[in-house]
């Protein structure tokens, strides 16, 4: 691989907010991404402090977005990327700045707020030869990398039934303002059609979509909004029928008192199971039909590929949140820097969520929205 080092830009991640600096921290994991631009607020004075901070040149703190991807795409030393962290309802605009000028975008999840618009950034990223990573985190998690190969190799025989759930509770009574995170995610002027299902029914169905491979052919959702005067979802039931006959269940929820990220994930097949947890990511069941259940543990040499891959420390010592998001980078800048070297590459031969998977999961939000909306009648995912 080659020894250079990608420049990136950032658009959100100002002070106080969740997600930026988790991207910078994975970003610069592995040592191949640093960080040269940004806007980060849409307060200048905000971006000027933060960027200081962060040893970043004055000349490349930017007013607005537009003003980045401008002078960005007009320098030789431009960014080759930038990572989008800004609350949903600018991700559109935002990545479109970028894309248009050819340059590449990482784009937190969901992509957009309508499918239409997730179509829209798929095409201009191929009409300008950019390439699009959508930050789905855990799917970088190596155990979560090897229940996807145990199914790949049929370990657990044809898949019957999946159980997927995502409990919270840091939504489980009104917030007030000054909490950031949740005033946006509530307002459907900023995070789209849905809350709940939208931020982490999403994670379900592409953590399951990435173990298992099943396409969703129709699916029926019951949304609810349990907490007075919100307009949005806060809990939600989803089942699902898969394109080979299995079926699935998923339920997200932000009212589920005493959980705080129970992301939970069991896959059961004709011939075995899988079970994974993101709050205990280090390790996965794994059940086969008729024997004692193994506990299989991060970092051994006895699993597959993929998870011995992305491993980073020896087993026992715990990886974590981090880590995953820096596998993903970590995919993501190999695969932009093999292009730069080779003048092109073959996506696919890289292992990170591209837009393809940002916009099914967009489709995934708006069909749970519309059968809700039917009194939960089935759908056609198409
Ligand atoms: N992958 C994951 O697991 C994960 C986890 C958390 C959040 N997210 C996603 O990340 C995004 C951000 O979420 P968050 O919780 O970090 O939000 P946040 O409110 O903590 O941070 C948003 C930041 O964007 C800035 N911003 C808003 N508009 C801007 C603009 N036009 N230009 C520059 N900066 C702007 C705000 O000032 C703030 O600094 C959302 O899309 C969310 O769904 C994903």
């Amino acid at each position: 691989m080659s020894a250079e080092v990608l420049k990136y830009g950032m658009v959100g991640g100002g002070p106080g907010a969740f997600i930026g600096e988790v991207h910078r921290t994975a970003a610069r994991f592995d040592g191949k991404n640093v960080l040269a631009a940004g806007s980060f607020s849409r307060d200048y004075q905000k971006t000027l402090k933060a960027g200081k901070d962060l040893g970043i040149d004055e000349n490349r703190l930017y007013k607005n977005y537009t003003e980045m991807a401008e002078k960005e795409s007009e320098l030789t030393d431009g960014i080759d990327f930038v990572s989008v962290v800004t609350p949903n309802h600018t991700h559109f605009k935002i990545a479109e700045a970028f894309l248009s000028r050819g340059i590449s975008v990482v784009c937190d999840k969901p992509v957009t707020t309508s499918s239409q618009e997730a179509l829209e950034l798929k095409q201009l990223a191929e009409k300008n030869d950019a390439e699009f990573c959508v930050t789905y985190t855990y799917s970088g998690y190596p155990m979560v990398k090897e229940a996807k190969e145990l199914v790949e190799k049929g370990e657990i025989g044809d898949i019957r039934v999946v159980m997927g759930e995502y409990p919270q509770e840091w939504l489980a009574e009104p917030a007030g303002e000054e909490n950031k995170q949740a005033s946006w995610r509530t307002d459907p002027n900023q995070a789209g059609i849905s809350n709940c299902i939208g931020d982490i029914g999403s994670h379900i169905e592409h953590t399951v979509s990435y173990i298992t491979g099943l396409e969703i052919s129709e699916l029926s959702a019951n949304l609810d909004t349990f907490v007075a005067d919100r307009e949005l979802d806060d809990n939600g039931e989803v089942m699902i029928k898969y394109e080979n006959g299995a079926t699935g269940m998923y339920w997200a929820s932000q009212v589920a008192v005493g959980n705080d990220n129970g992301l939970k994930v069991r896959i059961f097949g004709s011939k075995g199971s899988l079970e994974w947890s993101q709050e205990n990511p280090n390790y996965l069941y794994f059940s086969k039909l008729g024997e004692a259940t193994k506990i299989l543990s991060r970092g051994h040499d006895y699993l597959g590929n993929k998870a011995q891959k992305t491993n980073r420390i020896p087993p026992g010592h715990p990886e974590g949140y981090f880590e995953a998001f820096a596998n993903i980078y970590a995919n993501f800048s190999a695969a932009l820097l093999e292009k730069k070297e080779k003048g092109r590459i073959e996506e696919k031969d890289f292992d990170y969520p591209k837009i393809t998977e940002g916009l099914r999961g967009v489709k995934f939000i708006e069909k749970c929205v519309a059968s809700s909306k039917q009194g939960a009648s089935w759908v056609n995912f198409e």
